[in-house]
């Protein structure tokens, strides 16, 4: 168990009134919870900038009908199986596929990973989620 440390914060209440409805919304018990969660929050986005091992996942939609859209798709996660944990393709209907892609590595190859499949002529979303791996947050 990490030794809890208590520190004091001054803010105008303004921000504070506007702190607590949103941890309000987003269901917090307690602010310290939710200062946690944007300190981790913080940490996690210097890890994608520092270019660390993180995780991720990529998420794109298109329509398995246009031309060589498939293969194009196929041959970029092969380029770069080494950041490619799993893909899970969904048919989502006659015409649409979905697919989630869960990354790991270094930042800066997920993103150029991103970057090669959201580009692609034919995809209509592409979505991306940075992750961690976890070690050095509690
Ligand atoms: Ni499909």
């Amino acid at each position: 168990m990490p030794n809890l440390v208590r520190f004091g914060v001054s803010l105008e209440d303004d921000l504070l009134n506007k702190f607590d409805r949103h941890i309000k919304q987003h269901k917090y018990t307690n602010r310290s919870e939710a200062v946690r969660d944007l300190i981790r929050e913080e940490l996690v986005k210097k890890e994608w900038t520092e270019n660390k091992e993180v995780t991720g996942a990529i998420t794109i939609v298109y329509d398995h009908h246009t031309r060589e859209l498939v293969n194009k798709v196929l041959d970029i996660q092969h380029d770069h199986y080494a950041s490619i944990l799993s893909t899970q393709h969904i048919h989502l209907d006659h015409h649409n596929c979905f697919e989630i892609i869960v990354t790991s590595g270094k930042a800066t190859e997920i993103e150029k990973l991103f970057m090669k499949l959201k580009s692609t002529k034919g995809v209509k979303h592409a979505g991306f989620l940075m992750a961690t791996k976890g070690e050095g947050l509690k």
